[in-house]
């Protein structure tokens, strides 16, 4: 899947969310086995937030991040949850009513390339599946470290481009062939999950993320690498 221009790239990826918003939690499930809460959790506790501190979970889409933040640190003053696709968060909106203290939780409609935050805003900066569907790595990732606090984290889960070796090609045989179709099934929109795998191998492999981390300024950055080396987890310091 090929884009001409990032514009087309941005708006494909907000209509493509839109449509899929009812069925994302559920998909997910499914093609994670369930392991995808485990990941947001690790997250969370890797975030090194302080008492009382502030959390903002960019690109929260169904806010399964934030939700999480406050489930596992119910002592937070602040966890926002900020998307440009709107009916993401009103499927997470529907789910934070039927629990308690997942009503805490602030939506913000926001574009993670702007975000309308001052500087210096959050004790730690997340993202979830976020990076392989912007159009600039290194603008998302300047918004991020600016709106984080000097010493605070940054925080990215993404699944980076597979290796070219033999559980990479694995992967990418049940990527490219099993997701979409059931996608397709649980979705109705099989070209959702078509660009998935697309945009995985068109982005950065895990090092190479590292380095885009490094160059904007952040530091001791690490990464882990989680469900046989197909999902990454990338923190930095500011
Ligand atoms: C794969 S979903 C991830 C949702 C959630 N973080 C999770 O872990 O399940 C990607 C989300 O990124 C959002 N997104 C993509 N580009 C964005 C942008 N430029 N600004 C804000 N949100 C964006 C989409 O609307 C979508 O909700």
């Amino acid at each position: 899947m090929t884009f001409q221009t990032a514009a087309e790239k941005y708006d494909y990826v907000n209509q493509m969310f839109a449509r899929i918003a009812h069925r994302y939690d559920l998909m997910n499930r499914i093609m994670t086995v369930g392991q995808d809460r485990y990941w947001r959790s690790l997250l969370v506790e890797q975030a090194n937030l302080p008492a009382n501190g502030s959390l903002l979970d960019i690109a929260t889409g169904t806010g399964d991040i934030a939700f999480e933040a406050l489930r596992q640190r119910p002592d937070l003053q602040q966890v926002i949850g900020a998307d440009y696709t709107l009916p993401m968060m009103q499927v997470g909106q529907q789910r934070a009513s039927r629990q308690n203290g997942a009503r805490r939780l602030e939506w913000s409609g926001a574009d993670t390339l702007h975000l309308p935050f001052p500087d210096n805003s959050f004790d730690a900066v997340a993202s979830g599946f976020l990076m392989r569907n912007v159009t600039s790595v290194a603008q998302a990732l300047a918004e991020q470290v600016r709106v984080c606090k000097p010493g605070g984290r940054l925080l990215i889960l993404e699944i980076p481009r597979p290796a070219d070796n033999l559980p990479g090609q694995a992967f990418r045989l049940y990527f490219h062939h099993v997701v979409p179709l059931l996608g397709g099934w649980i979705s109705g929109q099989p070209d959702a999950y078509r660009y998935l795998p697309a945009s995985a191998d068109a982005f950065l492999r895990p090092d190479e993320l590292k380095q885009a981390m490094e160059q904007a300024g952040l530091q001791h950055v690490r990464y882990q690498m989680l469900m046989f080396n197909t999902v990454a987890l990338h923190v930095g310091t500011k």
